[in-house]
């Protein structure tokens, strides 16, 4: 498996394993019409557009794309902090450490543009893998959102940036 910088050609297989996990996986936390919204905003158009203020990768087997993740490529309010979206595997890799050689790679791309902070709004349904990451409860509140995910940080490391 390798993981490599996103490419406009990924779009459909993107669009494609975001829209399987979210009616296959997420339906488990999430209400029908939550689920619809999200897969309409995932299209591989959309993917595209949103690769212009994220820096996008994924994570290739056999030449397939089976996960992806991004990083903001703006920081958040003029703070050192940035978001990291859209962490997605494909379910037939799920438990294979792909999800967590995505977030390695985000982590060294945050450090390697001195962040001070990523910030993760998780899915009810990743909660335990961004803790398992490190990643913990936005001021030490558990507490889900307007937008249904919980706010989850971890500070980067990034000594050459200090
Ligand atoms: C969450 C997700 C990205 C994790 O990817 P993955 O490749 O399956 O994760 P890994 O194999 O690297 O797992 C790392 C650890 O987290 C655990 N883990 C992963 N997903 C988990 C889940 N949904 N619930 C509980 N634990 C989970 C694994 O068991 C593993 O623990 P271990 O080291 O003790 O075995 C993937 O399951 C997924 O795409 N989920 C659906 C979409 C989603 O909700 N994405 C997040 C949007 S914020």
């Amino acid at each position: 498996m390798t993981i490599r910088d996103f490419l406009p050609a990924d779009a459909p297989d993107i669009s494609a394993l975001i829209i399987k996990n979210l009616r296959d996986v997420n339906s488990k936390d999430y209400p029908h019409d939550t689920i619809e919204r999200l897969v309409d905003r995932f299209t591989p158009e959309n993917i595209i557009g949103e690769s212009s203020w994220r820096h996008i990768i994924v994570a290739e087997d056999n030449r397939t794309v089976i996960g992806t993740a991004s990083i903001g490529k703006k920081t958040i309010d003029n703070t050192a902090d940035r978001f990291v979206l859209t962490v997605f595997v494909h379910p037939a890799f799920h438990g294979r450490d792909v999800g967590t050689l995505l977030m390695r790679e985000i982590e060294r791309i945050a450090a390697k543009w001195c962040t001070h902070m990523l910030v993760v709004p998780a899915s009810i349904t990743a909660k335990s893998f961004y803790l398992k990451l490190g990643y913990r409860f936005h001021d030490g509140r558990e507490q889900v959102t307007e937008h249904g995910t919980y706010t989850m940080t971890k500070v980067i490391s990034h000594e050459a940036c200090t």
